[in-house]
């Protein structure tokens, strides 16, 4: 019976030591240990051994069943260990490879410029007032004194939603709702979209304006100019030449149009400003009395000036843009470089 048990520890041991992955390993097991196993073989067996040699075969089959248990852990920790140590050799991960990154949004040319303009005359002490897209006609011609009929409402041509409810056509109906709200001093800009039946490479039925109003005692031509030329100037740089050139608004008099040099070909002429050198960017002059008057503002004790100025106009000029279209195809292509 010793000599069994030293025998079965002996194969054992060797083919613990053969047992090349932990499924083989496991099976060893299984033939030493298992029920139908050599151990529990001899175990059985004891009772058929006297009285006297029991204790020290049974003594003797601990320390075999021991002595394998041992020798199965080393083997599974080792071979566990050269299992990790093959698939790090073997497993490579390529870190040159390009990442999987998620590509950040960003804000659209006309929303960044917008809130460059709207921050420029923050610092000059201009709020922010709003209006609807949606706009009735009072608003946006009645109260502006572009009356039913007049010859003016054919400067803009106009989306009518009906008779009396119009897309607006530019930011000044917010001059209106702002000046109704209140007696002045005002001063504010209203950045916004609006919308003309006007299609073409410089034109877009859907645009952006920026309208400006300031509204106080003794507001002179020359308060229009210096706020209008020191915005160029701050947004441009200080070398663009800026040029007042006398024009017609019916809600302002006198009236002018503001023209920068172009940014593109620095004044020699190009494509963009049609080889004049010069880019009308807005609208402006001194609000008209007969406006004040539909807003109950006395004209012979306030005076104030208004500008409308094109947002994508601008935002060609300062990112060097000479297709307007592009602003609203939305190619990411285009999007991604602002
Ligand atoms: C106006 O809309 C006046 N409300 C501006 C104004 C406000 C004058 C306050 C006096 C006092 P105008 O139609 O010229 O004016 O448009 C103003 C600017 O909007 C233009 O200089 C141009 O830059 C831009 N613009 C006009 N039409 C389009 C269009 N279809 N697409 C893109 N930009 C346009
Ligand atoms: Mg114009």
């Amino acid at each position: 019976m010793k000599d069994k048990l030293e025998q079965l520890l002996a194969t054992a041991t060797t083919q613990i030591g053969e047992a090349g992955t932990e499924a083989q390993l496991q099976s060893v097991r299984v033939s030493v240990l298992g029920k139908k196993g050599d151990l529990t073989d001899i175990m059985k067996g004891m009772r058929d051994l006297s009285p006297e040699e029991r204790p020290q075969v049974g003594a003797l089959a601990n320390e075999v069943k021991d002595r394998f248990e041992e020798l199965f852990a080393k083997r599974l920790d080792a071979l566990r260990e050269s299992d990790i140590a093959q698939r790090l050799s073997q497993e490579k991960i390529d870190i040159t490879l390009p990442g999987s990154t998620s590509v950040a949004g960003r804000k659209h040319p006309i929303t960044l410029v917008t809130e460059e303009i709207t921050e420029l005359f923050a610092s000059m002490g201009f709020g922010v007032a709003e209006g609807p897209e949606v706009e009735q006609d009072f608003y946006n011609f009645e109260a502006l004194n572009i009356p039913k009929d007049h010859p003016a409402r054919d400067m803009q041509d106009t989306f009518y939603v009906d008779d009396e409810t119009v897309l607006r056509t530019h930011t000044s109906p917010v001059q209106i709702r702002t000046m109704l709200k209140g007696q002045p001093p005002v001063r504010i800009i209203a950045p916004g979209t609006v919308y003309r039946r006007d299609s073409d490479i410089t034109h877009s039925p859907m645009f952006h304006q920026v309208e400006g109003l300031l509204v106080d005692k003794n507001v002179t031509f020359g308060d229009l100019k210096g706020i209008l030329t020191t915005f160029v100037h701050e947004y441009f740089g200080k070398n663009i030449g800026v040029r007042f050139r006398p024009s017609f608004f019916p809600f302002t008099e006198p009236s002018a149009e503001v023209d920068m040099q172009c940014v593109i070909c620095k004044g020699k002429g190009c494509r963009v400003c049609s080889q004049t050198g010069w880019l009308e960017i807005l609208g402006s002059g001194m609000v008209d009395p007969e406006v004040f008057k539909s807003v109950d503002y006395d004209p012979t004790v306030y005076s104030g000036f208004a500008f409308g100025m094109g947002i994508e106009r601008i935002a060609m000029l300062k990112y060097g843009v000479n297709d307007l279209r592009l602003f609203f195809e939305n190619d990411v292509r285009f999007l991604r470089q602002f």
